[in-house]
């Protein structure tokens, strides 16, 4: 269950939190991140330009083909759960596609945004095979018991670097996909931030080592998770890679837009290759990896 939050800003829990450190009042302070209160940002920040168009370009690419090859093989349409799923535009696209879809985030503010996307995006949203459950996923368990059998696929993205117990998900999966699932996980790839501000000349930032971003509206997790613990724990859950991808691997560290960078789809095209490609994709912002579970 998401650990519940803490006023540490009231004066009886600050009396009772004198003697802990800074870390520790932190540490029981930390809680699953809801964005019901940054809609509107993280859609303008996020998906209001070409970073956005990157992310969905990768995701399309690496999440529909296999998607395609899956259902054919099985003959049928896959059922997919996107947890975290934001504004869901991968869910949806898949959802158009055919596929039977269980959209959830922890925010309804986020939801509502997705499902006025449908609307406004197609003619019959009426017709899409479309649940949506507004609650933390640790919740869905209970809300799914006996209602959808387990899921093809399931997509989390960008979601564990928000949540207080990240590690937890992996069980929640296991519980959720069928034999043969395959998982999409993509997450924050902290040497990104380190990679950026070496070329960016923050070396305070790297020097100190309890910076924290300004957490009201920061998109910058404070709590990412490197991309070989994300791996020993596919390995401890018996996954298989099938593909691994990085998301922006040269867009958001290029401070001069010069040449290419001024033509958004050779951008595009060109974070798509590389996106695949030794040494590049380890220093995508984002990471992608598709697994299939080995049984
Ligand atoms: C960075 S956004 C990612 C949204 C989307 N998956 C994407 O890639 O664009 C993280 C989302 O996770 C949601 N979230 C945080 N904790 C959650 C939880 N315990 N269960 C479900 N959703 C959660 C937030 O509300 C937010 O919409």
């Amino acid at each position: 269950m998401p650990t519940k939050p803490q006023d540490i800003n009231n004066s009886e829990a600050a009396d009772s939190t004198e003697n802990l450190t800074t870390q520790a009042i932190e540490e029981v302070a930390r809680t699953d991140r809801s964005f019901d209160a940054i809609a509107d940002h993280f859609e303008k920040k996020v998906y209001g330009g070409l970073k956005g168009d990157i992310r969905l370009a990768v995701l399309r690419r690496d999440i529909f083909d296999y998607c395609a090859q899956m259902s054919g093989k099985l003959g049928r349409p896959l059922r997919i759960l996107d947890v975290g799923a934001g504004l869901a535009q991968i869910a949806i696209e898949l959802a158009i596609q055919g596929h039977t879809l269980v959209i959830n985030d922890i925010s309804a503010n986020m939801l509502d945004k997705a499902q006025a996307s449908v609307v406004q995006g197609n003619e019959n949203p009426e017709k899409l095979a479309i649940t949506w459950h507004v609650c933390p996923y640790q919740e869905l368990e209970e809300k799914l018991a006996g209602k959808t059998e387990k899921f093809d696929l399931i997509m989390c993205h960008a979601l564990i670097e928000w949540l207080a117990e990240p590690i937890e998900v992996m069980d929640f999966f296991d519980q959720q996909l069928t034999d043969n699932g395959a998982l999409s996980l993509c997450f924050y790839n902290p040497a990104s931030f380190d990679y950026r501000n070496l070329i960016m000349g923050n070396f305070n930032l790297l020097d100190n080592t309890a910076y924290k971003a300004d957490n009201k509206k920061s998109l910058t997790p404070n709590h990412p998770v490197a991309k070989e613990e994300v791996e020993a724990w596919l390995e401890v859950h018996h996954y298989h890679t099938v593909l691994a991808s990085g998301l922006r691997v040269f867009h958001d560290y290029s401070p001069l837009k010069r040449g290419g960078h001024n033509d958004p789809e050779a951008v595009i095209r060109m974070e798509l290759r590389y996106s695949q490609l030794e040494p590049y994709k380890w220093l995508g912002r984002y990471l992608h990896i598709l697994a299939t579970r080995h049984n």
